[in-house]
Parts: structure tokens; C-alpha cells; sequence
């Protein structure tokens, strides 16, 4: 969220310097007390400048754990925000604030006020919990409960008592798979990842047929379409986990394609195939793609653009998000 007063830096107007290596930028952060955070859906020199790459739920408890002065988050805006609010004293910039998430976009504060009033008045009676998945705006999680991650969703669903009824916010894919998993009956709000919505059924059979050994590992924002021809469902962490423990296995991975670099870096011993979006060869988000070297670079010299969260929004999200950090991850 920028300040009122803000007019929305548009980076990609700038004259923009050439960004140095990596390793340089790293350097240049050490010596001027940035700490650089990468989503793990970034492209490989980005994930190569940061100080720690990961998925959502470990930038949050990284962010938290190390209270840094000054945070340069390369992901997307949602991800600044959270990092703001779990560290308030952080000066949080980004490479590009115009870095959003159609997920976040889909769930409109006002819209989603109104929708936990109709459904208190309709069932007449006020103990509806709301589960914000993290990638929502700061106004969301601010009418929510607790927030959940794909990373822990499962942990955070299974917390509420089973008599309670659930509004399950943004994702209707991820709560459809939460319901199957669960046996719940959450409401749903009605968005999705125009990332992981338009896999290709027919060539991801295809590629099933091309590669009969060959596990397909699915983010559970894929439509049920695509999560039934996986054989395992789960989030980056979960995937990352997995591919570790294995060597000469076949993996078609239904996530942002980029996720594939982590792969081969951490686990070079698998062989990894993007599952292909409707036309292209694979699936890249266009958000995250809005990041460069050069708009890293540029963050990192003028620590702007400055993600701010007003406070009274701050302090209810960072409760929700408090109390997602308090469930102990399941031994894995
Ligand atoms: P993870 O929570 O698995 O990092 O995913 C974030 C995201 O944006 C998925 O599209
Ligand atoms: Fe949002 Fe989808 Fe991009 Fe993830 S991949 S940031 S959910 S648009």
C-alpha cells in the first residue's frame, strides 16, 4: 500500500543503469544494511542477489526473525506488505511496487466486509472465522482472522474447531482443495491465479503420455482438473522438500516455471519439465516477471520504492498473521 500523499513510482519510466552482478549487489546490500528477500518464483540473478530465497510462509518468518533495518523484497506487493507489518521499524522497498498478484486483486476490502456481514445476517449468528490466504492486500487481512500460506494451510484450517463455520478467502482453487483435504464445507470467495488457471489439460496429458515415469507435483491453486492429475499437490516448500529427497526421478512441475531454478540448483540430480500453459512453453507469472536486475539494482541504490502500510491496518493484519506464525509446523 503506498501513502496517500505517494504517487505510484512507475520504474519502468526511468533511465535505468545497467545492474552489476549478483554477487556485486549482494556486496553493495551488505555494506549499506539491506537485506535482500526472494520469493522462490523470481528469476535466477534475483534469487542469486538475495540473502535468503523462499517461499511465502519462510520470507514472512525470515522477515520477522531478523528485524533488518532495511528490507529490499523481490516478489510481489502483497509479500513488501507482509514484511512491513511483521517488521514496522524496516524501511520495505521493492524493485517494482507495480509487481501485484490477480489473486490479491480478486478480494476488494470493501466487497469482502460486506460479503462477512450477509453471511452473519443470513446464518444469524456471528462466530464466522475468515481465513485470508497471504496472498491478499493488508486491507484484507485486516478483516481476517488468521492468515494461511500454501505452505500451511492445511495446519491453519485444521486449527479452527470443527463446529465453526469458515469464509475461505481468495483462492477458490486452494479452498477446494482445502475442503477435499479437510472434509470442511468453507465458503469460498471467487478468485484465482491467472498463473496456475491456465495450465493446459490436453497437453499436460500429453507430456504424461511423452513421459510415462514422470511425477507431475501440482500447487494446489490449480483447478481440481489439474490437481487430479498430479500426483503429488502441494506448495514451493512442499515441492522443494520433496525433490530433495530424490535423484534421477522425471518431474513435471505445475507451478510458475521459474521455481524450476531453484530446482535445479538445490536438486540437480532430477530432470524437471515447465507443465505448458494454453500456447506457450510454460508458465511464468507476469507479476513477478515485472522484477529485474536493473530495477534490483536501482532499489538498492535509492532504497525506493518505500512500501507503506497504514497503521491501524497494520496492527489488525499483523494479528492475523500472528496467529498463523504461532502454528508449529507439522514435522515433515
Ligand atoms: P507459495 O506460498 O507456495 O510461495 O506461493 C506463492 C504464490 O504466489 C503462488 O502462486
Ligand atoms: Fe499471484 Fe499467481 Fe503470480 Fe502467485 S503466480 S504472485 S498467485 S499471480
Amino acid at each position: 500500500m503506498l501513502k496517500p500523499c505517494d504517487k505510484p513510482v512507475d520504474v519502468d519510466q526511468l533511465d535505468l543503469e545497467p545492474a552489476p552482478s549478483p554477487e556485486a549487489m549482494r556486496a553493495y546490500a551488505d555494506a549499506h544494511d539491506i537485506l535482500i528477500l526472494a520469493h522462490s518464483y523470481q528469476e535466477g540473478e534475483l534469487q542469486e542477489a538475495a540473502h535468503f530465497v523462499g517461499d511465502s510462509l519462510e520470507l514472512a518468518r525470515y522477515a520477522k526473525q531478523k528485524q533488518a533495518r532495511n528490507i529490499c523484497l523481490c516478489g510481489v506487493h502483497f509479500m513488501a506488505e507482509t514484511a512491513k507489518i511483521l517488521c514496522p521499524s524496516a524501511r520495505v522497498f521493492v524493485p517494482d511496487p507495480k509487481a501485484g498478484c490477480s489473486l490479491a486483486e480478486g478480494c476488494n476490502a470493501n466487497d469482502l466486509e460486506k460479503y462477512q456481514a450477509y453471511l452473519k445476517a443470513k446464518r444469524g449468528r456471528d462466530d464466522l472465522v475468515t481465513i485470508c490466504y497471504v496472498n491478499c492486500t493488508a486491507a484484507v487481512k485486516a478483516l481476517c482472522d488468521i492468515v494461511c500460506t500454501s505452505g500451511n494451510a492445511l495446519e491453519v484450517v485444521q486449527s479452527v474447531p470443527a463446529d465453526q463455520p469458515i469464509l475461505f478467502v481468495p483462492d477458490m482453487h486452494l479452498g477446494a482443495w482445502l475442503n477435499e483435504q479437510t472434509g470442511r464445507n468453507m465458503t469460498l470467495w471467487n478468485a484465482a491465479c491467472i498463473v496456475h488457471e491456465i495450465f493446459s489439460i490436453g497437453m499436460l496429458l500429453d507430456l504424461k503420455k511423452q513421459h510415462p515415469t514422470a511425477k507431475v507435483l501440482a500447487h494446489p491453486e490449480c483447478p481440481k482438473n489439474i490437481r487430479d492429475l498430479a500426483d503429488v499437490v502441494c506448495g514451493t516448500a512442499g515441492m522443494l522438500r520433496l525433490v530433495k529427497q530424490t535423484q534421477g526421478e522425471k518431474y513435471i512441475i505445475a507451478t510458475e516455471a521459474n521455481m524450476i531454478y531453484r530446482f535445479r540448483k538445490d536438486a540437480p540430480r532430477n530432470e524437471y519439465i515447465a507443465a505448458p500453459g494454453p500456447s506457450c512453453a510454460c508458465n511464468l507469472c507476469p507479476h513477478m516477471q515485472r522484477n529485474t536486475p536493473e530495477k534490483l539494482w536501482h532499489a538498492l541504490q535509492t532504497k525506493s520504492p518505500e512500501v507503506h502500510v497504514p497503521q491501524d491496518i497494520a496492527a489488525k493484519a499483523r494479528n492475523a498473521l500472528e496467529r498463523m506464525l504461532e502454528i508449529k509446523p507439522k514435522a515433515k
